[in-house]
């Protein structure tokens, strides 16, 4: 059941933060609180992560946030990485524990060298990105040449909180959802082709992918291997 007196804040703060990044310094003492679809997602990756790699390996979060995923991937044993451009994210997932190294950047633009890290995460954040090329083109840098993507999920619900009818109800207010993000400043995509548009990317930019289901509809997370070095997605 929703908090209705957080949602309110959510909405005050949603209509006049006017940016992705502003909005999440804002809401970052409360995310947790409101936010908790995705994180029956967060269980499947950090279980299969775990299953799938010894401890200590080099994992990189992209769009980290407040470290829903990140804490629970380094209680792992993982040496983990967080970056997001919410620096009042990262102080709330610093207080939190101190062995995470967390650092502010835009995920289009990585500040780490070539072949850093042995898996790159993202989840939730996909739909976020202005232009998701980019920061798959990044993801493909930073990650060792036979390293891993797992990328979840994307939120079929509006701005990953209410739900959506099928049909042309739903598509009609996706279509509006989309306009107001646009004329509030936010990036934000909810409509049903992001996923597909999704995997179509990440097939050009990797050797290899699965989908793993996870949640109670069609929902899943994508694990793709091994980067395809030199191309060019931009
Ligand atoms: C829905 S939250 C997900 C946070 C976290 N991954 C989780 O699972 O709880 C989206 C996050 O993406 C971050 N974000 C959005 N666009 C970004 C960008 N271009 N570069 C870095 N972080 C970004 C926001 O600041 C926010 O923390």
């Amino acid at each position: 059941m929703l908090n209705m007196r957080l949602l309110l804040k959510l909405g005050g703060i949603a209509a006049t933060s006017r940016s992705t990044r502003v909005f999440y310094d804002r809401i970052s003492p409360f995310y947790e609180l409101l936010f908790t679809d995705h994180l029956s997602h967060i269980r499947t990756m950090v279980a299969v992560m775990g299953e799938e790699f010894p401890h200590g390996i080099k994992v990189l979060d992209i769009a980290c946030g407040t470290g829903a995923l990140s804490r629970r991937l380094e209680e792992r044993g993982f040496c983990v990485t967080g970056v997001d451009f919410s620096f009042q994210s990262l102080r709330r997932l610093k207080q939190a524990t101190n062995s995470i190294r967390v650092i502010q950047a835009d995920a289009a633009t990585l500040p780490f060298g070539s072949a850093s890290f042995d898996v790159v995460t993202c989840m939730g954040a996909w739909r976020h990105f202005p232009v998701p090329e980019v920061v798959l083109h990044e993801i493909c840098r930073v990650l060792r040449r036979d390293g891993i993507f797992f990328v979840g999920y994307f939120p079929p619900k509006l701005g990953g909180l209410l739900s959506v009818p099928r049909g042309p109800l739903g598509e009609a207010i996706v279509f509006f959802y989309g306009c107001v993000m646009r004329l509030l400043k936010y990036n934000d995509r909810t409509d049903p082709e992001m996923e597909s548009q999704t995997l179509q990317m990440i097939e050009l930019a990797f050797t290899k992918y699965r989908r793993i289901q996870s949640g109670k509809e069609a929902e899943y997370l994508i694990v793709a291997d091994s980067p395809r070095l030199g191309l060019e997605l931009r």
